[in-house]
């Protein structure tokens, strides 16, 4: 694991940005698996940079996204399908029939996950996997639980998660309380990972992320067993780990 600092949430959007670059120039044809939420807005803008440069290309790629809530049409504004778009999709040149996301409209549990698991599986897995993380330490929506669920799956969302997703919403009663979500197993088959995290807020959940014990109450800690993954927080986000575990931040 290789933790990286950054002073802002601008150089820390920057750092992971050029990562992604990298992939894509280097591998043109990559699949990339994509987040939602604040954390990665500040890199898709980058990303559309570097884009409108000319210095990269999405024409090739496939995207496959983590999640998605359920009951969400893919035009409803709230959804994570419609963040995408919004965010990075219609600013570069990915082909729209190459990206992939939950159908949260599909109210048969068990026929939705299986279908993005056969989608993730014929993609060939993913190349390099973005993630955030939650304060109560998910990723993507796996929340803290006692196990590991491996593969896509629908879960309930906890109170905390619905409340720390409320900015998004103009009424607490508007969020679903189900999502779709990639399982943890699928998440960590990624040949790459890198996990984005910006504010004071996230700065106890990643101390307890990277040198905690590995447990699915923390979900976000089963990244230590990953052998490629690049974290790039901002410097509020690591204050816990410059007081308590300095010896983990490579720069
Ligand atoms: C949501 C998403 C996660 C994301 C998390 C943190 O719950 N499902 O993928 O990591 O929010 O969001 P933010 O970056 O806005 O703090």
């Amino acid at each position: 694991m290789r933790i990286l600092g950054a002073k802002n949430y601008d150089e820390m959007s920057r750092k992971a940005a050029n990562i992604i670059s990298a992939q894509v120039t280097l591998n043109p044809k990559s699949v990339l698996g994509l987040a939602t939420g604040s954390s990665p807005i500040g890199l898709y803008n980058h990303l559309i940079k570097l884009h409108g440069q000319g210095d990269i290309s999405f024409s090739e790629c496939q995207a496959v996204n983590l999640d998605e809530y359920l009951g969400l049409d893919k035009n409803s504004d709230q959804s994570y399908a419609y963040f995408m778009y919004e965010n990075l999709f219609k600013h570069v040149d990915i082909k729209l029939e190459n990206t992939y996301i939950p159908n949260g409209m599909n109210t048969d549990e068990c026929a939705e996950s299986e279908r993005y698991n056969a989608v993730i599986e014929k993609l060939g897995g993913v190349d390099i996997q973005l993630l955030g993380i939650g304060n109560n330490g998910h990723i993507a929506f796996n929340e803290p639980d006692d196990v590991f669920a491996k593969k896509t799956h629908c879960v309930e969302l906890t109170q905390n998660t619905i409340e720390a997703n409320a900015r998004f919403f103009d009424n607490i009663d508007d969020i679903p309380k189900k999502a779709y979500t990639m399982g943890v197993q699928s998440i960590m088959s990624a040949k790459k990972i890198v996990l984005v995290a910006s504010g004071v807020g996230k700065a106890e959940i990643l101390y307890q992320t990277v040198a905690g014990g590995i447990t699915p109450n923390v979900p976000a800690s089963v990244l230590q067993l990953h052998n490629d993954v690049t974290i790039i927080a901002d410097e509020d986000a690591l204050s816990v780990i410059r007081e308590k575990a300095p010896h983990l931040i490579n720069n």
